[in-house]
């Protein structure tokens, strides 16, 4: 998408609701007081966290880009999103309200919640998991999930999430790059009505993790599961059985948090890291900004997967950190009916939503008589993430779910940053559809040139932070370098995001998607080079390029060219489905190339690199462009005339 020549259309502006203003959380002033010094800011914002020893440092930029936030401040994570709820005597808030696929309910008050964490956290350690242990959790959406991340957080030990979509192999590299020794997981969850195995995938991944001793396994479908004897142990007779008794331990500011794995420009996935006291304070303080939030009568659903860093962030930490209450659903959204988040919002009255653009969008070809059947004016803040929301996109978010009278706010953040760090305040913004606008209070971006030149009004280029925030990434689990390369090496003392930008006569800041050969599908983080890889790790393929083509609804969709071994023939007739299966077994079902073409050769420039912007062309179905670089300019009309492929 075009973002630049979308802006030229005469699209409607929105200026923030009156009422919405004149309580808002951030306004101007909050801008103009972070900007005289945003160390202080941070410190002010350090606040809204008990600290069991207050910090007396803000940020230790001595050895950067490795920072310390508040680094001589102790805490423990769960205290704070837990226990001091409750000893401020809101033990009967209700945290979440869970919704299962097949419509069971339960609400999870914070004081049971302390209690489910704490008997957790027992268990754990009676498994011998010490602060320091990285723990990896493989679940569906469900309470326990949460549940287990935040005894993880209790007890000083790194969770490590994995997407439960992701499959065995996936798996098998994230447990041991982080070294876990513990797996919590579940029996399966309810995806588009029926039960979906997860453990199968655990007892397949084990063969290869030799270190992990047990696993903990929630019980939630009810489907046949397999035991293994000494080392699986069931949640119910294990962990429901502890005491709700556990005592946080305090930890300093730098314990490790969790680690996320990511896809980058090259084949491996990265091990984002992620802090304890820096993260939490900006976790809480943008949730609180971004939406708003008044935790005493929202009710804020984040309609993510906790196993991206959406969910981290704004579906597990912040609201819990917040005193918040939340909504947690399981399933799809067109599950028994399409009509099932505007069903959720009515039954929870739900005042904030956020999600991603491919939902909207979805939503807008289901067409706008589904959410007209239910009550939506509880909403009161809509919010975006995951990649640039298209004006129509907007519009049609605003008008068919907010009641064309709720601000819209497109938040630009990554799993690297943690928290928003561009993204319009719903009390102070005149939102323009399709822009991030603006960075958060307390936080500095820029566009710059090639050369690091900042740019200003009008002007496209790179986006870079210019200062560090608290809640970003500490380094690449085990790989201090690739952090530097990947981050800190393009430019002086600035961080690179990975994304084009540009600034438009005002100075709003609109994202023009990634300049690497990162994907974007559906807003998650797609590596060509790690679709190419597992392309490559089946017999008959000899070489593979993957591509990123726009897509309506999915912002870009996965399309593959292979060349096949010369012993495998022409591949045989199912191959398109034998390569599309072989990823989702590598990788996960989210990666299978939504078309696979089969050709005999693939652009490449003298030095032999692939051009992916000609494949492009053809993936888009559009005049191939400039081909003089090619090292043999005829490969294109070889590739288009001799086409084997299909989605
Ligand atoms: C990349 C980060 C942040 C959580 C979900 C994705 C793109 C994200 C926006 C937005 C334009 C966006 C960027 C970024 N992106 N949000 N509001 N507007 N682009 O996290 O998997 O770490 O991906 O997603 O390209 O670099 P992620």
């Amino acid at each position: 998408m075009n973002q630049a020549a979308r802006e030229d259309l005469t699209t409607p502006t929105f200026p923030p609701p009156e009422e919405l203003a004149r309580n808002a959380n951030v306004t101007e002033a909050t801008y103009a007081q972070a900007e005289v010094d945003d160390l202080a800011f941070w410190a002010e914002q350090a606040k809204r966290i008990s600290w069991s020893k207050e910090p007396t440092e803000v940020l230790d930029w001595s050895n950067a880009p490795f920072a310390k936030w508040f680094a001589d401040g102790e805490l423990n994570a769960a205290y704070n999103m837990v226990d001091r709820h409750v000893e401020a005597g809101h033990g009967d808030r209700v945290a979440f309200h869970f919704e299962g696929e097949p419509g069971d309910a339960r609400a999870i008050t914070y004081a049971e919640l302390k209690d489910e964490v704490s008997q957790l956290a027992n268990a754990l350690v009676e498994l011998g998991v010490q602060a320091g242990d990285r723990v990896a959790i493989y679940m569906p959406m469900i309470p326990e999930a949460v549940i287990a991340m935040v005894a993880c957080a209790r007890l000083g030990a790194p969770h490590v999430v994995v997407f439960g979509g992701f499959s065995a192999d996936a798996l098998v590299n994230r447990i041991n790059d982080c070294g876990c020794e513990i797996v919590i997981t579940a029996d399966g969850g309810y995806r588009r009505g029926k039960p979906s195995a997860l453990k199968p995938a655990v007892d397949k991944a084990l063969l290869q993790c030799p270190q992990v001793r047990n696993v903990i396994v929630a019980k939630r479908t009810g489907q046949d599961t397999e035991m293994v004897q000494g080392r699986d142990l069931w949640w119910d007779d294990f962990v429901a059985t502890q005491s709700t008794e556990h005592t946080p331990e305090s930890f300093p500011a730098e314990q490790p948090l969790y680690v996320m794995y990511s896809s980058g420009s090259t084949g491996k996935p990265k091990g984002i890291l992620h802090t304890t006291g820096g993260y939490l304070v900006g976790t809480a303080y943008t949730h609180w900004a971004t939406f708003d939030l008044k935790p005493e009568t929202d009710v804020f659903w984040t309609a993510a997967d906790i196993g991206w860093v959406t969910g981290h962030s704004y579906l597990v930490y912040a609201p819990l950190l917040n005193g918040a209450t939340s909504v947690l659903y399981e399933g799809t959204p067109d599950t028994p009916h399409k009509g099932r988040w505007w069903e959720i919002i009515d039954k929870y009255r739900v005042t904030i939503l956020y999600c991603a653009p491919t939902a909207i969008r979805t939503f807008m070809k289901w067409g706008s008589e589904i959410p007209e059947r239910y009550d939506l004016s509880s909403l009161r803040i809509l919010g975006s993430v995951g990649e640039p929301i298209n004006p129509e996109a907007y519009l049609w978010y605003r008008k068919h779910i907010g009641h064309d009278d709720t601000p819209v706010v497109d938040t630009w953040w990554q799993t690297e940053t943690g928290m928003h760090l561009i993204s319009p305040m719903p009390g102070v913004a005149t939102g323009k559809p399709g822009a991030a606008m603006r960075a958060l209070p307390g936080v500095s971006v820029e566009v710059v040139d090639d050369e690091g030149k900042v740019l200003g009004k009008g002007e496209s280029g790179l986006l870079v932070l210019t200062k560090p925030w608290p809640a970003m990434l500490r380094s690449l689990w085990n790989d201090d370098q690739r952090y530097i390369d990947t981050y800190w090496s393009r430019f002086d003392n600035m961080y690179f995001a990975g994304d084009g930008a540009k600034r438009d006569a005002d100075g709003d800041i609109w994202l023009l998607g990634r300049v690497d050969d990162v994907m974007n599908v559906s807003g998650h983080r797609m590596s060509t080079a790690e679709i190419e890889s597992a392309l490559v790790s089946h017999p008959k393929v000899a070489e593979a390029a993957v591509v990123g083509a726009t897509d309506e609804t999915t912002g870009q969709a996965i399309v593959a060219f292979v060349i096949l071994r010369s012993d495998a023939g022409d591949g045989g007739d199912d191959i398109v489905n034998e390569l599309r299966t072989h990823v989702a077994n590598e990788i996960g079902a989210i990666a299978k190339p939504k078309s696979i073409m089969v050709v005999s050769e693939l652009p490449k420039t003298r030095s032999g690199k692939i051009m992916r912007r000609l494949l492009r062309d053809i993936a888009e179905d559009r005049e191939v462009g400039d081909v003089t670089t090619l090292q043999d300019s005829s490969v294109m009309d070889q590739i288009k005339s001799g086409l084997k492929g299909g989605s």
